[in-house]
């Protein structure tokens, strides 16, 4: 098993931290991300055949090894000697040492920050967790999270609501950004039904993947598989955003997030009213 652990830099699972979980983990260090360097990520594994394998995936195929390492020479880094022939399918997936120098010493302040993210969430979850229909994400038994994202959940019927969840997701949003909160929606359909999929963009050509012929991608992936997802997304939103995450705030902005909620929910019903007047009243024109 190869770990994505993109956004969970500092989660475990079971005591465990992700990453080292499987055979070998991958991390990110886009810059929305809790450990941020711009661009690039991290691989880990404490297998060397893998260590071995990912190193020539990341430089076109060529025949890297580690015991290359005994080799350089630090005054010319960019020569080996070696040929430098593709003997595989390989990308360029190299980082940049600068980006890694910075990620290093960003590494020095995560176990702080990642503290105080989860004292936010913790709090700022017991808080929402008193209003009626909001639900915030909860941890399963056994893991810990690093909120990489904050996605609340509204239910209108719990909420006393006559409205359909992707409509009060909307309007919840709106009012929140009204508050001066940052909310995003983050990706909105699976993937399965975003655009790239649907149409098939590049589909089919068997270059350089060829897909096997058994199995029936078409019903694998067909949207109406996922629902769940889709009822996710229509129902729930992200509080803070990429440029302000979780992570980044202190404990007092983390109690106005929650009082502005306490506002905006405090005033859902009227909210609710307020759009189907909108749409029922007539413009002065329209009454005239
Ligand atoms: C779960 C997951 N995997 C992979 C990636 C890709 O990471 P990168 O942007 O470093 O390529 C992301 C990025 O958001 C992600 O969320």
């Amino acid at each position: 098993v190869i770990e994505d652990a993109a956004q969970a830099h500092g989660t475990t699972w079971n005591g465990k931290p992700v990453g080292a979980l499987g055979k070998a983990g991958g991390f990110s260090l886009q810059s929305s991300k809790n450990l941020g360097a711009g661009e690039g990520g991290v691989f880990v594994t404490n297998d060397d055949a893998i260590a071995e394998e990912a190193n020539r995936l990341r430089n076109f195929g060529q025949n890297v090894a580690l015991s290359d390492k005994l080799e350089f020479n630090g005054d010319r880094p960019l020569d080996a000697l070696r040929g430098m022939d593709s003997s595989r399918i390989g990308w360029m997936y190299r980082g940049n040492e600068l980006g890694a120098a910075f990620a290093r010493t960003a590494l020095h302040k995560l176990p702080e920050l990642t503290k105080l993210c989860q004292e936010n969430a913790a709090w700022l979850s017991a808080e929402l967790s008193k209003l009626p229909g909001v639900l915030p994400p909860s941890i399963p038994k056994g893991a810990s999270s690093v909120h990489h994202k904050y996605r609340v959940r509204l239910d209108p019927k719990a909420a006393g609501l006559d409205i359909a969840p992707k409509a009060l997701r909307d309007l919840t949003i709106k009012a929140l950004r009204a508050e001066g909160l940052e909310v995003v929606m983050w990706q909105s359909a699976p993937l399965p039904a975003q655009p790239t999929f649907i149409t098939r963009e590049g589909f089919g050509g068997g270059f350089p993947w060829s897909l096997d012929k058994e199995t029936d991608f078409s019903s694998l992936y067909a949207v109406s598989r996922f629902q769940r997802t889709q009822r996710l997304l229509d129902c729930s939103l992200l509080l803070f955003s990429q440029s302000c995450p979780l992570i980044a705030q202190p404990a007092e902005i983390v109690r106005e997030y929650a009082k502005a909620f306490l506002r905006v929910w405090n005033a859902r019903a009227e909210l609710v009213a307020s759009t189907r007047s909108t749409s029922t009243t007539k413009s002065p024109e329209a009454r005239a």
